[in-house]
């Protein structure tokens, strides 16, 4: 588990094991555009403003790891920061 602190929203998620930070902000009534839920078509992409992340899409580019991630896949250690 994790959290992301929403930045734009300025809501706080709790993302469980079981379920996909993508999944956790359409939960909280986030809006977050999608579409292959699979790390690969980038739709998803959110602006990652702070925290550490585990990339595991496959449309990012290394040097945009710092700055973005993809909720569909990708989930943070501990607390992240992301503007939604
Ligand atoms: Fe396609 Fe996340 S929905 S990369």
């Amino acid at each position: 588990p994790f959290t992301a602190k929403c930045r734009a929203a300025g809501k706080t998620v709790e993302v469980g094991s079981e379920e996909t930070l993508l999944q956790a902000l359409l939960d909280a009534g986030i809006s977050v555009d999608y579409s292959c839920e699979g790390g690969v078509c980038g739709t998803c992409v959110v602006p990652l403003i702070a925290g550490e992340v585990i990339h595991q899409d496959e449309f990012l580019l290394e040097d945009e790891r710092a700055e973005r991630m993809t909720p569909c896949v990708s989930r943070g250690i501990g607390e992240i920061e992301i503007d939604v």
